[in-house]
């Protein structure tokens, strides 16, 4: 672990105006812009500060999560929180980033009385799977997803 790199990473609330540079990490991460799924993510959630968060490296936005927590905006939040998406910048993954980012989420959430946080992955995505394994998250146990195909 960088630590010397780790310590100059700062994680705030994502703001608005972090869309643009969120778009071109994710396009990084994912291969194709995403710029409509974002706008409306982040407009829809706007500045949840518990759970929207940025990693910055002298003042640039290196990496995200966004997650959700029922009813934080009336201050009664329900005890189940959901790591919607995570994303580091490629140019500096496997440096800790994702974990900071990740330890601040959990903690932010268990301090308005979260107990217990949702994520879906990709049965393919090895290397995520991996991270969230990292990270303690575990098979849940008692939710299933379910899909209907429609074409
Ligand atoms: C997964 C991801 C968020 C990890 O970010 P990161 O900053 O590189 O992760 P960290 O350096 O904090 O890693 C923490 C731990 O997770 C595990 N890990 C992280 N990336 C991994 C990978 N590619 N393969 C295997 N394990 C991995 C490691 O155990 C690591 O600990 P270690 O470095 O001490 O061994 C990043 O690779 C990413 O953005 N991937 C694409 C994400 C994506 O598709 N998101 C959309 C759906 S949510």
């Amino acid at each position: 672990m960088d630590e010397a790199f780790l310590s100059q990473v700062t994680i705030r609330p994502m703001k608005i105006e972090d869309v643009e540079t969120i778009v071109e990490i994710d396009r990084k991460v994912v291969g194709k812009p995403r710029p409509e799924y974002w706008k409306k993510l982040i407009t829809e959630h706007p500045q949840n500060p518990y759970a929207s968060l940025v990693a910055e490296l002298n003042g640039k936005v290196i990496g995200f999560v966004v997650g959700e927590v029922s009813g934080w905006e009336f201050g009664v939040p329900d005890n189940i929180g959901w790591l919607t998406i995570i994303g580091v910048d490629p140019d500096y993954q496997h440096r800790g980033v994702a974990r900071k980012l990740s330890e601040e989420f959990v903690k932010n959430l268990k301090a308005i009385g979260v107990k217990v946080i949702y994520t879906l992955v990709n049965w393919n995505e090895w290397d995520l799977l991996k991270f969230f394994r990292e990270m303690g998250f575990t098979r849940g146990g008692d939710m299933i997803n379910l899909e209907l195909k429609i074409e």
